[in-house]
């Protein structure tokens, strides 16, 4: 089995959860760290191993040793790192959202196209136990048809200019930072929508706070987002199909549920998967480039712009701007 060097771009929040699942990977090397400080990329590598830290990204860029890199910058970055890692011949796995429009998502894929490399968005449920399970059921048939999803990302998160979350130079904001996960669910099953209706309250900083959308299909489908920084609504998304309906949910303990209500009957799937389950999208990764392949058949690069386009008509009917990205 061959194993990948991994190099971390960035030490934040989601970094550290990443690098903890990385080490359950067998073919998985933890090579590098960088950081914009450098203590920070030392200290980081001597929590979790790696062998290299850096205190300037294209340093660790520019490592020959360095196969694949995560990027776990602030969206705004997403896209200058993504290419910068690129053009220095390194395969990515770029946290969600890729970037902040479309035309941007666009730019990342022609360019690890140019190159010949790996490139896909982090998207993690996809590949968790408990996702898996829905899916397998909900081809199987014995559901019926899936006639509407409704998805909700909400947590109270109280309003700091200073958080990455409302500082729109970031790319803060609740629609791309989490409502991004309950869209995903419903574009997984249902496509592009043909309408979308959406309406949000910002924070003083004119980030969302909350956003509220419907979508509808053309086969005649209508499905619901919603997320927020301002109340606990949780974290699920119900598929109501003809003979019954699937809840994918998470619990304050972080265990993934499927609930399956079914004639009368409720059967609460739960599912543990060790840190968090970020191990799986890695693997994900690397059983792509052990095949040779340049994107995901799980999360292709052709559902990242799909994503991206939706996203940027929610914002566009419900008025969230990114000064300077938005053309
Ligand atoms: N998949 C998931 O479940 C999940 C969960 C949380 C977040 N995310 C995504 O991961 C990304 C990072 O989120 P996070 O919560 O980890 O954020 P965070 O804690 O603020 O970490 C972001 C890191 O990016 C680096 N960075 C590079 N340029 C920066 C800049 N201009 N300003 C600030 N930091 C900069 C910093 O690392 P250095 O200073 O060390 O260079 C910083 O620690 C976001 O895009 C978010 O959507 C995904």
């Amino acid at each position: 089995m061959k194993a990948y060097k991994w190099g971390i771009l960035g030490t934040g929040n989601i970094a550290h959860k990443f690098a903890r699942a990385l080490m359950l990977l067998d073919n998985a090397h933890l090579y590098a760290v960088v950081s914009r400080d450098a203590g920070r990329a030392e200290k980081f590598a001597g929590e979790f191993g790696f062998v290299k830290h850096f205190g300037s990204y294209e340093e660790m860029l520019a490592d020959p040793g360095v196969e694949v890199v995560y990027i776990s910058s602030p969206h705004s970055q997403h896209m200058e790192h993504t290419l910068m890692a690129l053009q220095n011949g390194k395969h990515v796995i770029c946290e969600k959202p890729m970037s902040i429009t479309a035309a941007e998502v666009s730019r990342m894929i022609d360019e690890a196209g140019r190159k010949g490399l790996f490139l896909m968005e982090a998207l993690w449920p996809p590949f968790q136990p408990s996702y898996l399970n829905a899916d397998e059921i909900l081809k199987s048939g014995r559901m019926g048809e899936l006639l509407h999803i409704r998805g909700k990302f909400a947590f109270v998160s109280p309003y700091d200019p200073e958080l990455r979350t409302y500082n729109l130079a970031m790319g803060g904001g609740s629609l791309l930072d989490i409502g991004i996960y309950p869209v995903m669910d419903i574009l997984r099953y249902m496509g592009e929508p043909e309408h979308v209706v959406a309406t949000s309250v910002f924070a003083p900083t004119g980030a969302d706070e909350s956003t509220a959308i419907i979508f509808r299909f053309r086969d005649g489908r209508l499905a619901e987002a919603y997320s927020s920084f301002a109340n606990m609504g949780g974290v699920s998304t119900e598929f109501n199909c003809e003979n019954g309906n699937l809840i994918l949910t998470r619990g304050r303990d972080r265990n993934q549920h499927l609930i399956i209500e079914m004639q009368g009957d409720v059967d609460d799937r739960i599912f543990t998967p060790p840190a968090q389950g970020y191990q799986y999208e890695a693997a994900e990764v690397m059983s792509c480039l052990d095949k040779g392949l340049t994107e995901s058949p799980v999360v292709p690069l052709s559902f990242s712009l799909t994503l991206a386009r939706t996203l940027d008509e929610v914002r566009r009917k419900a008025g969230i701007r990114y000064p300077g990205r938005d053309r």
